[in-house]
């Protein structure tokens, strides 16, 4: 039985092709800081892709629980091209920002609509974009803190 009108079913799969983009995204900032030799960077991002997996199954999940059909769109990771390790801090801040955007969208829809289900399921989501945009503001002021020791900042990032 799937309760759920289209246009919610639509904007869902839209952000699972969202939460797709960002785990390639995270995926190719991962690998370019392994090629700069920022091991711990890369771990950080590998986590972040992976993250944005899991994001991308419960909605999938959610979808599924309610008999809709969930897709995940074909997408192409967000283009980087690798200049410093700030950079991917910077590019990881514009992905989170633009996901955090759509997530509020997203959650007006349901609002909209008056499905108090995908609101409450989105709740959980709103919460994740804090703490993930938290934890960059974080990083971000370990190059105002530390300056020129990238050597530091990437180690405290690889135990994020
Ligand atoms: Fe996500």
């Amino acid at each position: 039985m799937n309760i759920l009108l289209d246009s919610i079913v639509q904007a869902v799969n839209d952000q699972i092709g969202r939460e797709q983009t960002a785990s390639l995204s995270y995926k190719g900032l991962s690998m370019a800081c392994d090629r700069a030799g920022f091991q711990g960077a890369a771990k950080y991002f590998e986590k972040a892709s992976a993250d944005e997996i899991k994001h991308r199954d419960m909605f999938m999940k959610y979808l599924t629980d309610f008999d809709a059909i969930a897709i995940v769109p074909t997408v192409s990771p967000k283009p980087f091209v690798y200049t410093s390790l700030y950079d991917t801090i910077e590019g990881a801040v514009e992905l989170e920002l633009e996901v955090t955007m759509a997530i509020g969208t997203l959650w007006y829809t349901a609002f909209a609509a008056s499905d108090a289900q995908t609101m409450q399921m989105l709740g959980w989501f709103v919460d994740e974009q804090t703490k993930s945009l938290a934890e960059l503001r974080i990083i971000e002021g370990w190059f105002k803190a530390y300056g020129d020791k990238l050597d530091t900042i990437d180690h405290d990032m690889g135990e994020l």
